[in-house]
């Protein structure tokens, strides 16, 4: 006999995240309704490589301009919704992106009585001041309160992320707030998928997730220079000047501000997950260098 497929509808689909998502539910054999904004892009392999999306994707919905496009039919016969949507290096609000669109899908979710709403957020949401933090805990405290079981998973940090520490690495100096002694469990996409993919039949429920290792901020940056075989230089930047950079940033413009307060405050709150996965970060400092 064979067996219906699934739908999954993922929202988010051409990011870091959403395209790892979208691989492993296409390997899962669920079929897969992607929201992209550009569709050449979806097509090509992403950023920190992410994969391209060509011959994942079942059912393609074009949404090029995010709110105004997302229609009631988007959630026709959708079983569940996988949302990474939220603003990381795009020039939009967050309240617009992460708030706004995503209680749009969510309303459409409630409408079409899918089985389950999955969010990827972000770990201490709650607590954090940024735009993008506040905006993240404004919708997952509207998908607890609706009637479609909600699923929120909260990862600590992503490897695409720590990017920018190996980049510094190979330059030859790391900076860093304080001693480096903030823990965190940074993970990697295909990882964190996995672990999304494999919530969908758990019921509802909030998941704060991470990596197989729980790092210090300083035990990455020494990753980082072991990967790109130079000697460590660690530079502490001391709290006066980070205090100094988010009060300069916030004059700059309310977007500096936010991706300054969100850079700065992950870097002072350990953000631990519950271990997940097999991908090392070394593993993947050593992928960026050859
Ligand atoms: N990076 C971290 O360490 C970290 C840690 C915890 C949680 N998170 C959160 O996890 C989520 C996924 O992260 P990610 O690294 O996969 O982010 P990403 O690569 O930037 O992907 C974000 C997705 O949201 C879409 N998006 C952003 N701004 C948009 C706009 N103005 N209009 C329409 N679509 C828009 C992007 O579409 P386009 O591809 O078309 O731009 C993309 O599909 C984000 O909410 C992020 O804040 C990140």
């Amino acid at each position: 006999m064979t067996q219906t497929r699934r739908r999954v509808l993922v929202a988010g689909a051409t990011g870091y995240v959403g395209r790892h998502i979208i691989a492993r539910l296409h390997e899962e054999n669920f079929l897969v309704r992607a929201v992209v904004r550009d569709m050449k892009r979806a097509t090509r392999p992403g950023r920190f490589g992410a994969p391209a999306l060509d011959g994942l994707v079942d059912e393609w919905v074009l949404a090029p301009d995010g709110l105004d496009d997302v229609r009631d039919t988007t959630m026709d016969g959708v079983d569940h919704v996988i949302s990474t949507l939220g603003v990381t290096r795009q020039k939009a609000d967050p309240w617009d992106i992460d708030f706004l669109v995503n209680l749009r899908y969510l309303e459409l979710a409630e409408q079409a009585r899918v089985s389950s709403f999955l969010y990827v957020g972000v770990m201490n949401a709650a607590r954090g001041t940024s735009a993008v933090s506040r905006a993240k805990h404004a919708f997952m405290t509207a998908l607890t309160r609706s009637p479609v079981p909600a699923q929120i998973v909260n990862p600590s940090g992503y490897f695409s992320d720590l990017t920018e520490i190996y980049d510094l690495a190979r330059r030859g100096v790391a900076l860093g707030l304080g001693d480096g002694d903030v823990v965190l469990t940074p993970i990697h996409g295909a990882d964190l998928a996995d672990f999304c993919v494999t919530r969908l039949d758990a019921g509802r429920g909030t998941w704060d997730v991470g990596g197989p290792e729980a790092l210090t901020y300083r035990d990455i940056v020494l990753r980082a220079f072991a990967a790109a075989g130079r000697k460590p230089r660690y530079m502490s930047v001391p709290r006066p000047v980070a205090t100094a950079a988010v009060w300069t940033a916030d004059r700059i413009s309310p977007r500096t501000g936010s991706l300054t307060r969100f850079f700065l405050e992950g870097m002072e709150t350990d953000s631990v997950g519950s271990l997940y996965g097999t991908h090392t970060l070394s593993e993947y400092f050593a992928s960026l260098s050859r």
